[in-house]
């Protein structure tokens, strides 16, 4: 009887989710496996809600974003029994092999699933937050960065003709590699990560020191995870003679069509997950990593903290003199 490989979509959505999807069942199905996909995240694992993935039933959706399979946040694991449901789902389904697209916080939940189940988990990292330890890139963050640096790029145009100075909160959780990439491909003034800490008087004396040599207008890119956005600008309204607003992107940053790159990332991640399942090297996670696609440890995908480069925060300095 063919193997069976599971996939679940898991955690914030991401754009390039339905292309990793596409391509886990075309190649799996052409190396014999059947596909089937979970409905909702993990949620699906506790109710057994599934559809048979078949190379047509995956057409038409390496453009789209989201997910087909829809995704969930629920802390299902830590509920009485969670684990033992979805090995027990896995069991009945004969799903020997399950790939789980998300972030770290999936791959958590996969690595306590691995625990009860001996079907083999493999990790693809899919999230706008590009926080996921051992690759360089996740899917969905190059859409990401692409529709951010598209809105800044509109929101600099009226900082320009008012004179004004922008604060622009954008996602990425507890970490700043949104931001930082962000804030440097828009020539930002000053990039807040949650990794390099800045008090207020600081922000306010930069942005000053730039109205002296010229630079009445400007862009402040805030990861969310640096802090309360609304209070900063409002700190920072009392304490300069500029015209200060805040605006927050929001959940656009989630959506969208994936640019060609996160298309790329997840079709290959896709192919390096299958290899995995092929050689029956389970419990890792794929990676991007100084160009080539390699295997992970799903322990370390999940537990490590993934370091972000603040060598990058200079070089964004010095563009912005
Ligand atoms: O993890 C992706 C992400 O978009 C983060 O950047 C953001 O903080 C979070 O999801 C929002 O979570 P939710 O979609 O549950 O509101």
């Amino acid at each position: 009887m063919a193997k069976t490989i599971g996939i679940v979509t898991s955690g914030g959505d991401a754009p390039g989710m339905n292309a990793a999807i596409r391509a886990v069942t075309r190649i799996g199905h052409a190396k014999g496996f059947q596909v089937i996909g979970f409905e909702r995240g993990w949620d699906g694992l506790l109710t057994n809600t599934f559809k048979k993935l078949t190379p047509r039933s995956v057409g038409g959706i390496i453009q789209l974003g989201g997910t087909i399979l829809h995704t969930l946040r629920c802390p299902v694991f830590e509920e009485e029994g969670g684990v033992e449901k979805a090995a027990e789902t896995l069991s009945i389904n004969n799903v020997d092999n399950l790939v789980v697209i998300g972030g770290d916080g999936s791959f958590r939940g996969a690595l306590d699933l691995s625990r009860e189940s001996d079907a083999l988990m493999i990790g693809i990292p899919a999230t706008i937050d590009n926080d996921v330890y051992g690759t360089d890139e996740t899917i969905g963050f190059d859409t990401a960065v692409n529709t951010a640096v598209g809105s800044i790029d509109k929101i600099r145009d009226t900082a320009i003709s008012h004179e004004r100075i922008f604060i622009v909160e954008v996602m990425g959780r507890k970490r700043g590699f949104l931001a930082l990439e962000v804030g440097i491909c828009v020539g930002a003034e000053v990039i807040l990560i949650p990794e390099n800490p800045m008090n207020l008087a600081d922000i306010v004396k930069l942005m000053e020191e730039n109205a002296k040599k010229g630079k009445r207008a400007g862009i402040i890119v805030a990861a969310e995870g640096f802090g309360n956005t609304s209070k900063i600008a409002q700190e920072m309204q009392r304490q300069t003679e500029s015209e200060i607003r805040l605006s927050i992107l929001g959940y656009a940053q989630r959506g969208g069509s994936p640019t060609a790159r996160s298309r790329l990332l997840a079709s290959l991640f896709a192919e390096k997950a299958v290899d995995l399942i092929c050689q029956e090297q389970g419990n890792m996670t794929v990676g991007l990593q100084n160009g080539a696609i390699a295997g992970v440890e799903l322990e370390k995908s999940a537990k490590n903290r993934k370091p972000l480069d603040l060598r990058l925060l200079k070089v964004a300095e010095m563009l912005a003199t």
